[in-house]
């Protein structure tokens, strides 16, 4: 099993983070109604922190999404869309509807972008009065397409993490800080 190269954000420091990130959406809703939008299964760690520092009302639910890129990259390299753009499909789609709502996407990583602008355009169909994207962690240098990024936690090298959400084949998701993976272990 692929080894903790180094750690990149501690527990401390996420949880710091996502406080702040929190006190700002809290602000910019104020007493406003918002209901948060998280991609199974990575952004399920970030989303409950999230959530438990808001001082609105919240309400949560869940999208799944599978993207048909042969496999994950190996821990070292850089994860490139192995898939061509838009070969994204929704595996499990909201319990609610969203019409005339405030709703904000949250997000483990945004890299390439594809993910994030399939599941806006998938969204925006259903007439939200709002809707905004949040993410744990941003890989600006890998973008291809843009999209409108309303919070970020953290920006992140070119280099595959795990940890807090974030898997590698599944694993990791647990851990409470976001780690590189050792590229020698790894594969
Ligand atoms: P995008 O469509 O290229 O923006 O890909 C975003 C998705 O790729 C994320 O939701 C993750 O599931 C996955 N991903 C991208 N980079 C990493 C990484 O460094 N570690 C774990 N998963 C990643
Ligand atoms: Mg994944």
């Amino acid at each position: 099993m692929p080894a903790i190269e180094r750690v990149l954000f501690t527990e401390e420091e996420i949880n710091h983070r996502i406080r702040q990130v929190a006190g700002q959406i809290s602000a910019d809703f104020a007493k406003r109604e918002l209901k948060l939008v998280g991609v199974l299964k990575g952004s399920v760690f970030f989303l409950t922190a999230l959530a438990r520092e808001l001082t609105i009302p919240v309400t949560v639910d869940f999208l799944g999404v599978s993207s048909f890129r042969h496999s994950q990259p190996a821990p070292g390299m850089a994860p490139g869309p192995q898939g061509s753009p838009g070969m994204v499909r929704i595996s499990k789609d909201l319990d609610e509807s969203i019409e005339g709502e405030n709703v904000l996407l949250v997000e483990d990583i945004i890299d390439t972008g594809f993910t994030t602008r399939y599941l806006l355009q998938h969204l925006s169909g259903r007439a939200p009065k709002s809707l905004g994207v949040c993410t744990l962690l941003d890989r600006t240098p890998r973008r291809i397409v843009q999209i409108p990024l309303d919070y970020r936690c953290f920006e992140i090298p070119d280099r595959f993490v795990v940890g807090f959400g974030l898997d590698y084949r599944q694993l990791y998701r647990n851990l409470k800080y976001v780690a590189v993976l050792n590229p020698e272990a790894g594969g």
